[in-house]
């Protein structure tokens, strides 16, 4: 295990990405859509630096199995509490892969007519991109390897720890 992204540089950027998201969205209040369980870390430091008035909701989404690959089938554990219809609607995923996850959810939330909808993704891994989908605010582009820690897990685990880090062990790369 190696530090792909140390504390400091996650919090840098996590304020960095609020003070950008507060700007663009000024004078909006918004509807702040965490994904858990993934981006539960991220979506806790990120609101904190968010200045516009926002209400927050939550997603529980799993793909099958526990594998270090999606499948792209995608299970709604948890959906919204709140109607969506009209607001401006910020999804905070933890990370992008192939894509499929998100496109799932984007597809599914766009059916309740939200005024908008834009994602923040924590990271971008765009080397196994299956479905082309648009990304609005990027913590920070990765390479094609197995990232663990700050709300990311590999079979449940490691989700604590404060840094992200690249899990090399028994990853073979499908
Ligand atoms: P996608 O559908 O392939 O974009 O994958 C999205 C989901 O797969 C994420 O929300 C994560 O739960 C999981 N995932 C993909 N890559 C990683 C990784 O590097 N570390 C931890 N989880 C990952
Ligand atoms: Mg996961």
């Amino acid at each position: 295990m190696r530090v792909l992204i140390s504390a400091a540089q996650l919090q840098e950027r996590v304020q960095a990405l609020g003070e950008e998201i507060s700007r663009d969205y000024q004078g909006q209040e918004l509807v702040v859509v965490g994904i858990l369980k993934g981006a539960f870390i991220f979506l806790a430091d990120l609101v904190r630096c968010l200045t516009v008035p926002l209400t927050l909701d939550f997603m529980a989404v799993s793909s099958y199995g526990e594998d270090t690959h999606t499948a792209g089938v995608v299970r709604i554990i948890k959906d919204l509490d709140m109607p969506i219809a009209g607001r401006q609607v910020l999804l905070v995923e933890d990370i992008v892969d192939s894509g499929l996850t998100l496109d799932y959810l984007v597809n599914l939330l766009k059916t309740r007519k939200p005024a908008t909808l834009q994602i923040c993704t924590l990271l971008d891994k765009p080397a196994r991109r299956q479905s082309a989908v648009e990304l609005h605010y990027v913590g920070f582009t990765i390479p094609d390897v197995f990232a663990v820690g700050y709300g990311l897990d590999y079979a449940q685990h490691y989700r604590h720890l404060p840094y992200m880090a690249v899990l090399d062990a028994d990853y073979t790369g499908e």
